[in-house]
């Protein structure tokens, strides 16, 4: 089969069953379809559960592991947890993120006091995450690190995203410099960089979308997993440094 990840634990992030677009379970579900054993974080436990339930009910193994990103602490008890159940992990999606609270807004209007609030969320996080597998990666010579970014970590947009984009950069740069450190480790590192993307089905539109009648149709969460499937792949191994562009082929 290919992109075949039979034997490897995968850890993603923000995998819970989300009311949102919920790219982290289609993530997860993805994963474990390809035959990974699958890891499923997210800080609301009855969300992460539900994922787990659809994974074990399609006949996957899965376990919920629930940590905050952003508490390092928790990061690592949550790692070796993981790592008790179903061993090492081989395969890390820093999928969790978001505004993190912040306000879409000009930047002009935004509170400093909030600033953190998506640099945290989404880059801090990627480096608790990141830092806590990466050793035990390079030391088994094998690892795949995806890192779910945004179209706004690369595009100026006229919604308010400044920070948001600031923070997706930062994964972008981070992710560019982690490549070249471990690749003689057997480490990859890249990240999918989504455009607007819906909760389940992919017709629809999106009031912050300009370029909707320029694409086919709005993102889906199967969109990016398999994208996160290739990334992880055997057959992906001369790839990283990179950043996957997933939006329909519009960027705003
Ligand atoms: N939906 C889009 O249009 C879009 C576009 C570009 C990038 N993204 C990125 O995709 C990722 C997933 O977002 P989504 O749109 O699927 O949102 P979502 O709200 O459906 O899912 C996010 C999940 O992460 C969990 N989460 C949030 N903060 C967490 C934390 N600190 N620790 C652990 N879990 C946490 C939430 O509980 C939720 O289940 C994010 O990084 C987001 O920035 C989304």
């Amino acid at each position: 089969m290919l992109f075949d990840l039979s034997g490897k634990t995968a850890l993603v992030t923000g995998a819970g069953e989300s009311a949102g677009p919920g790219i982290g379970a289609g993530i997860a579900r993805a994963r474990d379809a390809q035959g990974a054993r699958a890891v499923v974080d997210d800080i609301k436990a009855d969300t992460a559960a539900a994922t787990v339930a659809a994974i074990e009910a399609a006949g996957g193994k899965a376990v919920a592991v629930c940590f905050d990103v952003v508490d390092r602490g928790a990061v690592l008890a949550g790692v070796r947890e993981a790592e008790e159940r179903f061993g090492p992990i081989d395969i890390l999606v820093n999928n969790a993120g978001g505004t993190g609270g912040a306000p879409l807004a000009p930047f002009r209007e935004q509170d400093p006091e909030k600033w953190e609030l998506p640099i945290r969320s989404n880059l801090i996080g990627t480096l608790n995450c990141t830092h806590a597998v990466l050793e035990g990666m390079c030391a088994r010579g094998w690892g795949r690190i995806v890192t779910i970014a945004s179209v706004a970590g690369t595009t100026g947009m006229e919604v308010g995203a400044s920070l948001y984009g600031a923070a997706k950069a930062g994964q972008v740069g981070f992710s560019r410099h982690l490549a070249v450190e471990v690749a003689p480790h057997g480490v990859t590192v890249n990240c999918v960089a989504p455009g607007f993307t819906m909760h389940g089905e992919v017709g629809g539109s999106h009031p912050l979308n300009r370029s909707q009648s320029r694409i086919p149709r709005l993102g889906a969460a199967r969109d990016h997993a398999a994208a996160c499937v290739y990334l992880a792949s055997a057959e992906a191994e001369w790839v990283t440094g990179q950043v996957i562009q997933v939006n329909g082929g519009g960027q705003i």
